[in-house]
Parts: C-alpha cells; sequence; structure tokens
C-alpha cells in the first residue's frame, strides 16, 4: 500500500482508520473522501480530502488517476437500521458504489479492501460459532448487499485478477466519531450515557448476545490483511474476524464495575430486535487466525478501562 484512496472516510471507521493509516504509511500518501466536508476537521485537514459520491464512477477514476493510487479501502455503506428505512439507497450505495469501485479498480490496478459484516449470516446460519463458509441467507437488505459485495469481490479477484481482500466485521465500539446507525450501536451510546446521565435505556433485549470488536483492533486487520502474504490466503474475501461475545446486560454489568450507580432499562425496537436476532451469537474466527495471524488485543474489561478514560477525557473537552 503505497496510495491509499479511503471512501466514506468521515464514518465511524473511516475517521479512525484514515488518521491511522496516515501515521503508518505517511500523511500525503493517504487520501480521504467523503459526500461533504463538515465534521471530522482533523481528517479533512491533515491531508489529501476529495469530495466523492461512490455512486458516481468518474469521481472515483478521476481520484485515482489524479494521486496514481494503488490500494482502494472502500468504507462508503448504509448501515443495517438506516437500509431497513431505505432499502432501495442501500443497495445503490452498497452495491452500485462498490461495483464502481471494483471497476475503477479492475482499470487502474488497485488492490481493494471492503467490509462484509455479521449482516452477511440470517437466521438459518448456525449461530454459535459460524464457520466461515456456511449458509448466508440474511433477512435485511443491508445483509442481501453484504453478501453480493462478497461474493462480487471474489468474481473480480477469480475473473480479473483485482486483489480483493476483507473481513466480516461485528459491531464495532469507539469514542472518535458516534456510528451511523447499525444495530449494535447501542454498545457505543451504553458509554456515552453512562458517563453523561448515569441510566441507559437499552433498546435491544437481555440475551440478544452478538460479537463486538474495539476500534483498534478493527483498525489494526486492515493493515494485517492487507500486508499479508497472498500466498497464504486460501479465503481472501470475508474473513469472519473477533474480539468478544455479551449481551446488553454483560456489558452493562462491566461498566457498572466502574459507575456503581449505573442503572439500565430497556426499551425494546422491535426491528432492530429482530436484525440483531437473526445474527450469529458468536463467530468462528480460525480462518483469519491461521491464513494471516489475526489475534485481537482488547476484550470486554480492558476495552471497557480504555473506552471509559477516553469518553470521558473527550466529553470534558
Ligand atoms: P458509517 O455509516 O459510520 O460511515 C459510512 C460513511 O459513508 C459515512 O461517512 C457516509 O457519509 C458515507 N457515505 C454514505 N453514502 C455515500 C456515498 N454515496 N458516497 C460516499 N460516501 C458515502 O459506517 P462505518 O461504521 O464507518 O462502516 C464502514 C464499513 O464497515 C461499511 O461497509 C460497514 O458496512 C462496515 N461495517 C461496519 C460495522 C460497524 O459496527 N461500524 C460493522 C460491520 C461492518
Ligand atoms: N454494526 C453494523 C450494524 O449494526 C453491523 O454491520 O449495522
Amino acid at each position: 500500500m503505497k496510495k491509499i484512496l479511503v471512501t466514506g472516510a468521515l464514518g465511524q471507521i473511516g475517521s479512525e482508520l484514515t488518521m491511522y493509516l496516515r501515521k503508518l504509511y505517511g500523511f500525503d500518501s493517504v487520501i480521504a473522501s467523503g459526500l461533504h466536508k463538515k465534521d471530522n476537521a482533523v481528517v479533512i485537514e491533515s491531508g489529501p480530502f476529495e469530495l466523492i459520491d461512490v455512486q458516481n464512477a468518474k469521481q472515483l477514476y478521476d481520484c485515482v488517476k489524479k494521486y496514481n493510487v494503488d490500494t482502494i479501502i472502500h468504507l462508503a455503506a448504509i448501515l443495517s437500521a438506516v437500509g431497513e428505512d431505505n432499502p432501495s439507497l442501500a443497495w445503490k450505495i452498497n452495491v452500485d458504489g462498490l461495483f464502481n469501485t471494483l471497476e475503477v479498480a479492475r482499470e487502474n490496478n488497485c488492490a481493494v479492501f471492503t467490509p462484509s459484516s455479521i449482516a452477511a449470516f440470517g437466521p438459518t446460519t448456525p449461530s454459535d460459532q459460524t464457520p466461515q463458509l456456511t449458509i448466508q441467507r440474511p433477512t435485511t437488505m443491508y445483509g442481501v448487499t453484504k453478501v453480493s459485495g462478497e461474493i462480487l469481490c471474489d468474481y473480480y479477484y477469480q475473473r480479473y485478477g483485482v486483489d480483493t481482500r476483507g473481513v466480516r466485521y461485528p459491531g464495532i465500539i469507539s469514542y472518535v466519531t458516534l456510528p451511523g446507525g447499525g444495530t449494535t450501536d447501542y454498545a457505543v451510546h451504553i458509554y456515552y450515557d453512562a458517563l453523561l446521565k448515569g441510566k441507559f435505556t437499552c433498546n435491544l433485549s437481555k440475551g440478544t448476545f452478538m460479537d463486538m470488536m474495539y476500534m483498534p483492533d478493527a483498525l489494526d486487520a486492515v493493515v494485517q490483511l492487507m500486508e499479508a502474504n497472498p500466498e497464504n490466503l486460501i479465503n481472501r474475501n470475508a474473513f469472519n474476524i473477533t474480539a468478544m461475545q455479551f449481551d446488553p446486560e454483560l456489558i452493562y454489568l462491566e461498566i457498572k464495575k466502574h459507575i456503581p450507580d449505573f442503572t439500565i432499562d430497556y426499551n425494546i425496537d422491535r426491528v432492530k430486535q429482530k436484525i440483531a436476532d437473526s445474527w450469529p451469537n458468536s463467530l468462528d474466527d480460525s480462518a483469519a487466525q491461521e491464513e494471516w495471524g489475526w489475534k485481537p488485543k482488547y476484550n470486554l474489561e480492558s476495552m471497557t478501562i480504555d473506552m471509559l478514560d477516553k469518553l470521558k477525557e473527550k466529553l470534558a473537552k
């Protein structure tokens, strides 16, 4: 990776990944892009920034040519809850946007990283220790777009030799940029509300287990996979990766160890609950471990200590 273009760079993952990559590869070597120039001044001002709508293939093409890009980190997407509100927009951005990205990569000999998600699985998938290769019949439009994207990336590698790689991210927890409208967002909001209000109303029920990961591990995964020796990659795309599994009660109890008066109650969002119930309880990430050495650093305990510290600092400013 020498010249990297990040799409969707102002989102939850992009805002941190762009800065992480700039520190590793050089500030001028990572071109951030987004739909607008609001928020995240640090991303917009610390290196090159371009306005790119991934539905516009010409904007992507021109940017790749302008900077001589060799790697596209494609993060522009609509997440699960927003996707259920607007399925046709989710299809256009998640599938047509990825198709444009892959075409531009093919024409310009770029590698592509694209995240899939735990949402690529559905109610008929084995939900405990979900295997790398298994049944994928998701019941959300977001999930449909993620499975389509996985297959599209495989196709571009097999048919054209485009170096496509990717992971199935679990819910990502972070303190820099708020999540963009997913089902796992509660696991971020709970930390904010614990510090700001001392109480949290959870929109998912006790017992709703899902895979989760702290942002520093999510960032490392991109670099480790993109720098991995291609000869060792049997799967290439859509690697299951995970760091921890919990339900709302477990994360609440972990935070309560640090904030003893913290309370929780429940007001279930039926749409989000149905989505969460259709996703796995726990992924088997042994393929990622074996093929490129995947190993997360954070668990629920260490993530909670760090999240509370960093959020306290942020909220005090
Ligand atoms: P996000 O919603 O926070 O950010 C996505 C960004 O894409 C936003 O800044 C948005 O403005 C931008 N965008 C939307 N439409 C666009 C368009 N037409 N052109 C260009 N940009 C556009 O999402 P995120 O959490 O940062 O997710 C990044 C990727 O990781 C997505 O593919 C998502 O599906 C995947 N993922 C995220 C999680 C998670 O928990 N955050 C989990 C699994 C997978
Ligand atoms: N965190 C994402 C969501 O809930 C999972 O892909 O939509």
